[in-house]
Formats: structure tokens, sequence, C-alpha cells
């Protein structure tokens, strides 16, 4: 492999180095990915005004999301299972967000658990809920989220039923991974993984073994999702959940203008405009296309985010233009993760910020709390 220069150079290289099973589970979408395909080909529609002779020193991506300082408007996206594409990958993650200024937001479904990833970070991370049956478990993750210091909590609304995704029901994903043949080779060819793998004892879920009662098998994650997520989740569960975390509140999976204002009722502090990354309702319109109109939709009464598709800086640029606040990033980051740890992360979020300082000072802007429509051709 020559030199990365790009997402798709870290998503080769993970390629490579992470077992099928766990490669295809970051990169899939559901059914047809048309969806999927959507989030990134809508983005590249969008085009950039290119402007010339403006100064173009002192630059600055700097900004806030949710009130917190932030080195640029890219957080890290909640994605399931992090630490199976490489060991200990949320701890890894996490700290390279720290150290880049960025958000981590751990997922309910991540292996290493809250308090692992509080163990390795000095500054509040974020965290992502999934509401379950069980509400005992769920206050308990809250109160886990709060403990450890937490300063966002992002509840997800779009996956209380599972997407089909026909890749992982191929490879028959499971975590920790069985032992079937298809499985060892796998993971046979991946040597330096497997390495790395039997060092650490973080193989499953690790917010909820141990914690979540009536927890039998959860080695498949689609009837785990079926058994235990709760299906009747309402706009009133939103409610005791803000009350019972008693902090930032930021909802994920606004895809229609009817329920961006139907969030404001609730007084989250953001919604993220998201179709998660293509994973749940293939058919549904790109997270970048609904953008404009759920921004239009509540004007300045809540800060507006996105997720889906982004794989550049000027994916990030085009976001901002259309009036997101801050954006997110899921497989940039865990294509890096897969390809080179902790370093492959940073290396994400080197490219991204290389990309959109450039692009935006040859739109004319030097900073990117000044970036607004006028950037687009
Ligand atoms: C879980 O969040 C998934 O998309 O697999």
């Amino acid at each position: 492999m020559g030199k990365i220069l790009t997402i798709a150079d870290l998503k080769q290289q993970a390629q490579r180095r992470v077992p099928k099973m766990f490669f295809d589970y970051a990169d899939s979408g559901a059914w047809t990915e048309g969806t999927y395909r959507a989030n990134e080909d809508d983005f590249s529609k969008i085009k950039l005004r290119q402007r010339v002779l403006v100064d173009m020193t002192d630059r600055s991506l700097a900004t806030e999301m949710v009130g917190e300082k932030v080195s640029m408007p890219v957080a890290l996206s909640p994605t399931g299972l992090t630490g199976m594409q490489h060991a200990d990958g949320e701890m890894l993650a996490a700290k390279a967000a720290e150290e880049f200024g960025v958000p981590f937001t751990l997922s309910t479904m991540s292996i290493c658990s809250i308090e692992d990833v509080a163990s390795v970070t000095s500054k509040p991370f974020w965290f992502q809920l999934y509401v379950m049956k069980d509400r005992d478990f769920v206050n308990n993750l809250i109160d886990r989220a709060k403990a450890a210091g937490c300063s966002a909590l992002v509840l997800t609304l779009d996956l209380q039923i599972l997407g089909q995704r026909h890749k992982d029901l191929r490879n028959g994903l499971s975590a920790p991974p069985k032992f079937t043949p298809k499985h060892i080779w796998q993971m046979a060819t991946r040597p330096k993984w497997c390495m790395d793998m039997a060092r650490t004892k973080r193989r499953s879920f690790g917010n909820i073994v141990g914690h979540a009662k009536n927890v039998s098998d959860l080695s498949s994650l689609s009837s785990w999702t079926a058994e235990q997520f709760d299906p009747r989740l309402s706009w009133k569960d939103v409610e005791w959940i803000k009350e019972r975390w008693g902090g930032k509140l930021i909802l994920k999976g606004i895809l229609d203008e009817e329920d961006a204002r139907a969030s404001l009722d609730t007084g989250a502090d953001a919604i993220i405009v998201s179709n998660h990354g293509g994973r749940q309702l293939d058919g549904a319109h790109s997270s970048i296309a609904m953008l404009p109109k759920i921004v239009d939709a509540v004007g300045d009464k809540v800060e507006v985010h996105m997720d889906g598709g982004i794989r550049s800086g000027q994916d990030v640029l085009k976001a901002v233009a259309l009036g997101a606040k801050g954006t997110y990033i899921g497989r940039p980051f865990l294509y890096g993760l897969g390809a080179d740890g902790k370093q492959g992360v940073t290396t994400a979020l080197e490219i991204i910020r290389k990309e959109m300082d450039v692009s935006m000072a040859l739109c004319g802007k030097r900073l990117i709390t000044d970036v607004d429509p006028s950037v687009l051709a």
C-alpha cells in the first residue's frame, strides 16, 4: 500500500487487516444499499464556489457543538462493535478524538464499556443510548453514563427494529466470533488482528454483559435487537429519558420535517439528521438531501447536526454550508481504526481537517463559523 491520502485508502487498508465479517458489518447498508450509496452520491452533486484574491491567512475550523468547543465540526459517531474492528477499539478511538479535540460518542452496543472508556480519557465523552424493554437496565445505563462524566446523551430513534443487512446474515456475524471453519479462516488470514485481540479481554458487549438480566445470547445482533429493543418507544419516552439524564440531549435519526418539528417540544439541545448510514430504511432520502429542509423546518430553535455519507473535508464543508452546526463520521473513523488502530483514527481526522481547511480557503472563507450557503455554486 502506498501513501495514505484519503479515507478510501484507509478503507482499503482496513479491508486487508480486519476479518471479513467485521469489516462487512461496518461497511454494509440495508437491503439494496441504495440509501447508503445516496448518502455519498448526493454529496458529490453539490458544487463548491471557487473564489480568488481574498485574504486566506489565519484560518480556523474551531467552533462549538452543543456548547462544547470542538477543533472542527466533526464528531465520531456511535458505532456498534467498534472493538471488533481493532482490539480495544472504542478506547483507542476515544483517545484519538480527545487528543484531536473532537467529541467521541460511545455506542450502547460497544465492546469496551462506558467505564473502560472513562478509564483512558480525561475529558468527557458522549454516550449513545438505545432504549430496551428492560427499563431498569436503561436507567442503569443512563446513570452509568452520568457517573462516568459523559457530557451529552445521544438518543438513537431510528433503530428500534433492525433493517436487514444481507452481508451480516451471509457472514453469520457474531460477537464474540463463533469458531466455525469459515470464521476461523477469516480470522487466521488477519494475524495482526488476532494477536491484538488475544491480548485483550474485551470481546463481547461491554455495556451489557453482566448488567442486563436474561441476556442469554448476544451472538446474533438481529435476534438480540428483536428481543430486547423496545418497539413502542415514543415521544413521551423522550421526556423521562431527558429527565433521568438531566444533561445535554441529542436526538439521532431525524429524517423528516414533521419529526423535526415534533422534536422541538422535547427540549433537546440538538437533532441529528440521519438515516443510520443507510443501515435502516433502504429507499429513504440521503441525509444531505434532507438537511436543508430540516434546517428550514426548525429554524434556530434547535441545533441541527447531520451524519451519513461524509468521506472528506469537502463533504463537511458542504454540510456546514447547508446549515449543519456539526457533523459525524462513522465508517471513516472505523476504517482508520481497522487500518492502524489509534493512529489510523488520527489519520482519518487529519485527512478530513486538511481537506476542509484548504477547500474552505479556496472558497474564500477563513472561518468555519462564517461558512454559509454562499460557498455553494
Ligand atoms: C447498530 O447501530 C448498527 O447500525 O448496526
